[in-house]
Formats: C-alpha cells, sequence, structure tokens
C-alpha cells in the first residue's frame, strides 16, 4: 500500500482547536481521505496501539495522553504516501520540526506532538486496520 498510510490527529490539537486547520493542511498538500473516525481510545486500545514502544521509557505517559481526550484517525492517500506524509508533518520532537510542518505549527512538546503518520508500509497497513476493518487486506 504504498500510496497509503495511516494517521491520528493526537488529543493536545483535537482539544486546542486544530483539528479543521490541520485537515486543511493534509487535503492542500494533496492528500485524499479514504477514511475518517472521530474516537476516544481505551486504555487497552491506546496500549494495543503503541504496543511495539511498551519497553520504552516513555509508554506510561504516551499511552496517559492518548487516552486523555478524543483523537481523528484517517486513512490517507496520496503517491509515496508515508515519506510525503511525514515530511508534511515534522520531526516527531516539535523543537526539530522544520518550519511549516504540522507539528512545527500546533505541537507544544513531544508527547503532544499534533499528530501520527506512519513510518513505513508495513505498519501503515497494521495501523490502518487497527481501526478500519474494511483495511484489513491491505
Ligand atoms: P508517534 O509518532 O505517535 O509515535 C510514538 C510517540 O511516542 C511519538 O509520536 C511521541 O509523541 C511519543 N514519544 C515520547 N517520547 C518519545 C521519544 N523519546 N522518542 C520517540 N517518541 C516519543
Amino acid at each position: 500500500m504504498s500510496n497509503k498510510t495511516f494517521t491520528m490527529i493526537k488529543p493536545d490539537a483535537v482539544a486546542n482547536g486544530h483539528t479543521g486547520k490541520i485537515i486543511d493542511d493534509i487535503l492542500q498538500a494533496g492528500f485524499k481521505i479514504e477514511a475518517m473516525k472521530y474516537l476516544q481510545l481505551s486504555r487497552a486500545q491506546a496500549e494495543s496501539f503503541y504496543g511495539i514502544h511498551r519497553e520504552r521509557p516513555f509508554f506510561k505517559d504516551l499511552v496517559d495522553f492518548m487516552i486523555s481526550g478524543p483523537i481523528v484517525a484517517a486513512i490517507l492517500e496520496k503517491d509515496n504516501a508515508v515519506e510525503s506524509f511525514r515530511t508534511l508533518i515534522g520531526a516527531t520532537n516539535p523543537e526539530q520540526a522544520a518550519e511549516g510542518t504540522i507539528r512545527k505549527k500546533y505541537a507544544k512538546s513531544i508527547d503532544a506532538n499534533a499528530i501520527h503518520g506512519s513510518d513505513s508500509d508495513a505498519n501503515a497497513a497494521i495501523e490502518g486496520s487497527f481501526f478500519f476493518s474494511q483495511f484489513e487486506r491491505f
């Protein structure tokens, strides 16, 4: 699925009223929205989604943050989607994010970093199918 990626607009950006501006940035960058959902994760869901980070020191803070409020999950389509989307959102730590990127504009810290983007085609398929059953066969 090299033309698809998965994203979540995180609780900080939703709570701060940035959802509409971030979706507009995504559309202006040429992505097509294939599916979108507004929901609040349970602790079990957040622990499962971020299971790859279970042994990392920031895991508990990450899960606590991700269940602190609603998120927006989406499947996006564009050529070279994973890499193109990671360029649009900027570095994980907003202090290191390039000017004009979503994290530079809307993120406050490495935890409250406004948005998630899959880091590979394989993870985009796993993460997309976590939220959207129609994408199980990516
Ligand atoms: P995300 O792309 O959603 O994937 C894992 C998240 O963990 C990451 O964004 C950050 O918000 C958060 N995180 C907190 N501390 C770190 C860290 N030291 N390195 C990477 N990610 C971190």
